[in-house]
């Protein structure tokens, strides 16, 4: 039987392909760096002019720097205007999409997903069960349930973060995952360390594939 076709818009080393894999998908991915550990079809070219044309949905993750807290303390990257831009351009082509990025981008009607909900955790090396702390905010065409409500605030003192190409442990931000921590919390063993930093942990995606899937299933 043949899968539906996913196009994998900004992605990376493939965090949100594996979830839309996992949950039936043939997956298909387009980034402007050459990614080597990209598991699937991967074609290197700009998202922002890729056809379209021959995919039963489309995910896309514009790059996030310029929406994120830090952004206020680094320079900007002159990228955030890809992400409204990804949006007119997926509701102009129809299908079901989805747009993915952070906390800090303005995404009204967003649903939020965080690491908490899917019972994401790596053992540190100091010993405890962490919970990934990672909200991302998703909008879509197909209407998107939540996963059951973020619990990282009363979990404090048992979180994770996942961020940055280096360094690792107690930071003043909190726990920060090295990479063999961050691999196991985000559910991504082939990644590199600037891959995990960059994805959305497969488990979002798959919750989310799944949903579009049924979405595909129910007749126009
Ligand atoms: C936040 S990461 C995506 C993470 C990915 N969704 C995952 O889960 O692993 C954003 C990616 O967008 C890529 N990128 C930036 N500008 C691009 C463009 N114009 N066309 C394609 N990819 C681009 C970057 O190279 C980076 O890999």
């Amino acid at each position: 039987m043949t899968r539906p076709r996913l196009l994998d818009l900004f992605c990376c080393e493939g965090g949100a392909a594996v979830g839309y894999h996992r949950a039936g998908f043939d997956v298909v991915g387009v980034d402007i760096e050459h990614q080597t550990r990209y598991p699937y079809e991967f074609h290197q070219g700009d998202a922002m002019t890729w056809p379209l044309d021959g995919f039963d949905a489309v995910h896309a993750s514009p790059p996030c720097q310029d929406h994120s807290a830090l952004s206020t303390l680094h320079a900007k990257h002159g990228t955030a205007w890809m992400l409204h831009a990804t949006i007119e351009r997926l509701t102009a082509w129809g299908g079901p999409w989805v747009v993915e990025n952070v906390e800090g981008a303005d995404m009204p009607g967003s649903l939020t997903l965080c690491g908490s909900e899917f019972g994401l955790t790596a053992r540190t090396q100091d010993g405890k069960v962490r919970l990934l702390k990672r909200h991302r905010r998703f909008v879509s065409n197909v209407l998107l349930m939540g996963a059951g409500g973020c619990h990282c605030s009363a979990s404090r003192g048992r979180i994770v973060g996942v961020y940055g190409d280096g360094g690792g442990g107690a930071m003043t931000r909190g726990y920060k995952g090295d990479l063999a921590e961050s691999r196991e919390v985000m559910g991504m063993p082939w990644a590199s360390r600037h891959g995990v930093s960059q994805a959305i942990p497969p488990a979002y995606t798959q919750f989310i594939g799944e949903q579009v899937l049924a979405h595909l299933a129910v007749p126009a």
